[in-house]
């Protein structure tokens, strides 16, 4: 029967093909010819002035196309947490559109900590969606930069300290977006670490640490993700600019990793004209006139792609053979997304992007510590839970820089926990401590007023004295998006908690019968109070869907099975950076940047603190849940593999517990022998499974001589040594469940 219906399906779809009329247009506009035929025969068509238009922006997120051909422009947006409101033709300001407000998805850190490769799929799918539905045909994100130091204003935008997880996090984003016809631009590159002068900073860093940690999630965005595009970072690599970087941009990602999409410059980034002709970058896009100095009317022509470019092709400086390069390049971004042949309709703040926003964030809620099992929330019918703490109202989407959103709801913890428990039990807030009050960013604002001219003391007072009768006291706090936050163009001063919110923790600590803390943050904070409470939660940045998400987690409706992208030191000291050559840099007398020196190498987050022995608080991969799982019969297919070979390793894991959860299954390799230094251990695979209570399920991994590979900086390839290795098999970050030895011959 199911052979019947295929065979007419094909039929039919033969005779449609028959009396389609036979397009008589031209090639580029065939929606059905190759992508590479329309863009030959586009730029056969194209004048050099058009074809330099196309390089440069037109307005602050859109850049040229050939009207006369009718060829569209290209409409850039942020990105990467939710689809920018529209702004003004030329200003940073939203432009006050009543239909642009988006569905907020959870910030990439929270992402990166689902250990979730279809959530990952899901974000981008449904991102993509959004973007297509406002017509938009570059995203700007994801962000892959690694999470060098904990200080950095945008870890939130990134996915975590490691380049493994980072990449296998990327790949499915990216896929999700492209598929609805709009290009995911990956972001930053490279080696973009810091904001702190992001500018005017030159990354110093050996080629074995570059490959090894900086660059794998772009590479594996760009090889496996087929990403369509690539922003280059405000800073500077080996003394050049990043946006016209000859190394990152025509060796490496062109050349090395054959990229075939379009290289964008991040606001402003591009500062020369000749380096970004040569030097391949494709569309310059800006900020004002010149890089970020200063308007001047009609500031796109003086663009240094623009009128410098067009003068320098007439005068001789320049062949077309660069500008051919760049507009194909462009042209096959078109082809792929506005004038792709399937239809491009997206959706945009519909139910289902909120629940995928909500299920998101909720996976990648951690659970850090859980005494007696105070986690899952257990409340009596009309008992009491007190909120304490800023974040548990303050609206989180707006602010933070260029990842600012406005959004068309946001649910913040307070009513999660209200909208869990309606009538059934009181939840109520007091202040604890004040913030961030500052409620609109680029005019968009939260309509939240957070004014509070008490003194902490008072606060305090208030706090403990509401604190006696509650059943569960939840303290929500946490850093936010304002300045020396998680914030684009700043960095933290520190890991610890601001604004005294220890203070306000260690004094609800005495009288608080149920205590919790709830930290809301993108980058790691110190937890030196971790004693005083009964449970800590990690939270994120959720989105629109945030408070739900975190109910969804305190109560019990999901497991927490989120897991620590990134290492959370005792204190900032502990950590690889030591001197301030490594971070924030030195700018030496009459030198123009700062040198910021990688001099701690490989060893970023848990490669350093396993390679010192120094404990973490809090280390990489981990998280608790509210179930157990057992692990056994783990194996290794064959004790030795030659290069070329795969080995298959398998575990098998059961929920022991009483509660329905998923585990994140994760894959260390050791290699105790090398000739080199190498980490004590490095991620080499993840696999979360859902487990019902005594349900078993096989996770098996694979893995190959790349994997047990590293970077020799002097033969420029991947060496795979010959020698014994290890498999480590574990729960969280550093609770090993088996080890596996086995031998690369
Ligand atoms: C940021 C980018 C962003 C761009 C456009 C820049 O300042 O660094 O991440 O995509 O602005 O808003």
């Amino acid at each position: 029967m199911k052979r019947t219906i295929t065979l007419s399906a094909a039929a039919l779809i033969l005779a449609a093909c028959a009396t389609q009329p036979k397009f008589d247009g031209p090639t580029y506009l065939n929606p059905n010819a190759p992508v590479e035929d329309r863009v030959e025969d586009a730029l056969s068509r194209m004048t050099l002035e058009e074809k330099v238009g196309m390089t440069t922006a037109q307005s602050k997120f859109s850049s040229r196309g050939v009207p006369r051909l009718g060829i569209p422009e290209v409409w850039h947006t942020d990105g990467p947490h939710g689809i920018r409101p529209e702004v003004l033709w030329d200003e940073w300001d939203q432009a006050g559109w009543t239909n642009d407000s988006c569905t907020a998805f959870p910030a990439l850190i929270n992402l990166a900590a689902t250990w979730d490769k279809e959530m990952s799929l899901l974000y981008g799918d449904c991102i993509g969606e959004e973007a297509r539905y406002r017509k938009k045909d570059i995203l700007l994100g994801p962000g892959v930069n690694i999470c060098r130091t904990p200080l950095n204003g945008r870890n939130f935008e990134y996915m975590g300290e490691d380049p493994y997880l980072a990449g296998q996090m990327v790949v499915p984003y990216v896929k999700g977006v492209q598929q609805n016809g709009v290009a995911a631009c990956v972001k930053h590159y490279a080696v973009n670490n810091q904001e702190f002068q992001r500018t005017q900073s030159n990354s110093v860093v050996d080629d074995r640490t570059l490959y090894e940690i900086y660059l794998p999630a772009f590479k594996a965005a760009v090889q496996e993700g087929g990403a369509w595009a690539i922003m280059g970072s405000y800073n500077l690599y080996n003394g050049q600019y990043n946006c016209h970087n000859e190394r990152l941009l025509c060796d490496i990602l062109k050349g090395e990793w054959g990229f075939d999409g379009v290289v964008v410059s991040d606001w402003g980034g591009c500062r020369d004209s000749e380096e970004a002709v040569r030097n391949g970058l494709d569309i310059e896009m800006g900020t004002w006139t010149n890089g970020l100095r200063g308007a001047a009317s009609d500031s796109y022509r003086n663009y240094h792609m623009a009128a410098p470019y067009l003068e320098g092709l007439n005068s001789g400086k320049y062949t077309t053979k660069e500008l051919d390069d760049k507009v194909r390049r462009i042209l096959r971004t078109i082809f792929r997304t506005s004038m792709r042949p399937e239809p491009n309709y997206g959706r945009f703040v519909c139910p289902e992007h909120y629940q995928a926003a909500r299920d998101i964030a909720a996976a990648g809620v951690v659970l850090l510590k859980n005494e007696d099992n105070v986690l899952p929330l257990d409340v009596p019918q009309g008992g009491k839970i007190l909120l304490v703490g800023e974040n548990a109202v303050k609206k989180l989407v707006v602010g933070g820089g260029s990842s600012n959103l406005k959004t068309a709801y946001e649910v913040n913890p307070l009513e999660g926990l209200q909208n869990a428990y309606g009538d059934n039990a009181e939840v109520a807030w007091v202040r604890g401590y004040v913030g961030d009050t500052s409620t609109s960013y680029n005019l968009v604002d939260t309509g939240q007023d957070l004014t509070d001219h008490r003194s902490p003391k008072e606060l305090i007072a208030e706090a403990v004295a509401a604190a006696k009768d509650a059943d569960y006291v939840i303290f929500v706090g946490g850093l936010n998006k304002s300045a020396n936050q998680d914030n684009e163009g700043t960095d933290r001063y520190n890991t610890f908690l601001p604004y005294d919110q220890q203070d306000v923790i260690e004094a609800l600590a005495q009288v608080a019968d149920k205590f919790i803390v709830v930290n809301i943050s993108g980058s790691p904070v110190s937890m030196p109070w971790a004693d005083c409470a009964d449970a800590i939660v990690q939270g994120w940045y959720g989105g629109t869907e945030s408070g739900n998400a975190l109910a969804d987690v305190l109560t019990g409706k999901v497991n927490p099975s989120g897991r620590l992208p990134f290492t959370v030191p005792y204190k900032y000291e502990d950590g690889p950076i030591k001197t301030e050559r490594q971070y924030p840099g030195i700018k030496e007398e009459g030198s123009k940047y700062w040198q910021t020196h990688y001099d701690e190498g490989i060893y970023v987050g848990y490669r350093w603190y396993d390679s010192k022995g120094v404990p973490a608080q809090w280390p990489f991969g981990y998280g608790l849940s509210y179930t157990s799982f057992e692990y056994s019969d783990a194996k290794i297919d064959k004790p030795a593999m030659r290069k070329g070979d795969k080995l298959t390793l398998t575990v098998d894991v059961k929920n022991t517990g009483s509660r329905e959860g998923a585990e994140i299954v994760q894959l260390y390799i050791s290699d105790p022998q090398a000739s080199i230094d190498r980490p004590v251990k490095e991620l080499k695979g993840f696999e979360k499974v859902n487990l019902k209570p005594g349900e078993m399920k096989k996770v098996s991994f694979t893995i190959d001589a790349e994997d047990l590979s590293w970077f020799d900086a002097d033969k420029h390839e991947w060496v795979a040594e010959p020698g014994e290795f290890k498999a480590l098999i574990s729960s969280t970050g550093s609770d090993v469940r088996a080890e596996l030895p086995f031998e690369l011959k």
